[in-house]
């Protein structure tokens, strides 16, 4: 048996969410792991009833209800959970009445997080698409470029010796294709310097992206800003930052067809493991838009460069933003449904990336 010191410490330490309620089903103990997963502190949130805390998962509040009133315990997997602030969790939940002699009577919680497991699989496989996609452009674009200088060449010299002016028609027609080919292949490539680093403010980025969205949306936009003045400066070349971001916000603007919100949030993550590195604190900008989400056929493959739903789009805005992100050692990581699409940039504070 342990004592009541070692027990708490061992619920204060514990992953899994530990809630408890009381006969009224008002929460009256919640562990830090619950904390972080409610993104409230116990102060703010105690006393509060199971109805008050998912005020949008009715279904399984009446569940609790009704687990309480039978004194039946209950378990249930990947059960989605609505939270106060809209946001949308996986857990596996485990709820067991409390009904001992001498004491009173309650309901104990648990639920155990799964999106970050989720989350970590699919910034995996993020990292993984940018690397295999940038060898395959790599190794093709330097196949096509050689034999596409050698045709520009030889237009030039067969343009020089036309014995009728009007025939360069054709041969601009064919310097002037190859030229656009070599632009293409260019901007597949991704950006060809190396960022230039300087000490900035996360906002400077935003601000910037604002002013700009501001000028090219229509009436029927509005474009809102969601910033924490906290986050501190970072090392970053600002330029390339402003054309990630710039390149994410455009698609939602193209997206909304002049009708919608877009919001420009700035965050600051603890905690997070992306491509096989731990970060203490990652700098987020979030590009949230109320459009009709990225059409489901495409939603795996948008990374991927070409892949466009758009009619005049080429398909590199985003594989551009992912490149530019991750010479700051970042990664860009999405969410979409209808109503809701998130674009997340994340950033970290602590590493000085060179690559
Ligand atoms: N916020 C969004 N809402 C809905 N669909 C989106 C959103 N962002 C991206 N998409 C989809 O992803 C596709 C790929 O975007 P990407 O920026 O890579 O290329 P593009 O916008 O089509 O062309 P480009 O940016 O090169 O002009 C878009 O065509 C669009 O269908
Ligand atoms: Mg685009």
């Amino acid at each position: 048996m342990v004592d009541t010191d070692t027990g708490l410490r061992i619920l204060e330490n514990l992953n899994t969410a530990v809630l408890r309620f009381d006969r009224g089903l008002r929460l009256n103990y919640i562990n830090p792991a619950g904390e972080m997963l409610f993104a409230a502190s116990a102060k703010q949130i105690t006393g509060q009833t199971v109805e008050e805390l998912l005020p949008h998962s009715g279904q399984f509040t009446a569940v609790l209800r009704r687990s309480y009133e039978s004194g039946n315990p209950y378990t249930e997997r990947e059960v989605q959970l609505i939270l106060v602030n809209q946001q949308t969790i996986t857990v596996d939940c485990t709820v067991t009445p409390l009904n001992e002699p001498h004491q009173e009577n309650g309901l104990l919680m648990e639920l155990l997080q799964l999106d970050r497991h989720l989350r970590i699989a699919r910034e995996e496989t993020l990292l993984a698409q940018y690397q295999t996609t940038r060898t395959l452009i790599r190794g093709m674009a330097h196949e096509i470029k050689n034999p596409l200088g050698g045709l520009r060449g030889a237009a030039q010299l067969l343009e020089r010796e036309l014995p009728d002016p009007k025939l360069k028609e054709y041969t601009q027609v064919i310097i002037g294709e190859a030229d656009r080919l070599q632009n293409l292949l260019n901007r597949m490539l991704g950006p060809n310097t190396l960022p230039y680093k300087r000490l900035i403010n996360i906002h400077e980025i935003v601000e910037r992206v604002y002013t700009l969205l501001e000028a090219e949306a229509s009436e029927g936009i509005k474009i809102t800003k969601d910033y924490d003045p906290s986050i501190p400066e970072f090392k970053a070349d600002p330029d390339q930052l402003i054309q990630a971001v710039l390149n994410i916000a455009r698609n939602a603007l193209q997206a909304m067809e002049g009708n919608g919100k877009i919001t420009l949030q700035t965050r600051i993550q603890r905690n997070v493991a992306f491509g096989q590195r731990h970060h203490k604190n990652i700098a987020c900008i979030n590009v949230i838009d109320d459009g009709p989400g990225i059409s489901p056929k495409m939603i795996e493959n948008i990374f991927y460069p070409l892949i466009t739903g758009r009619a005049e789009g080429t398909g590199l805005g985003l594989p551009i933003a992912q490149s530019l992100v991750n010479q700051h050692g970042g990664l860009i990581e999405y969410s979409s449904h209808p109503g809701k699409t998130v674009f997340t940039l994340l950033l970290p504070l602590e590493t000085d990336y060179e690559q």
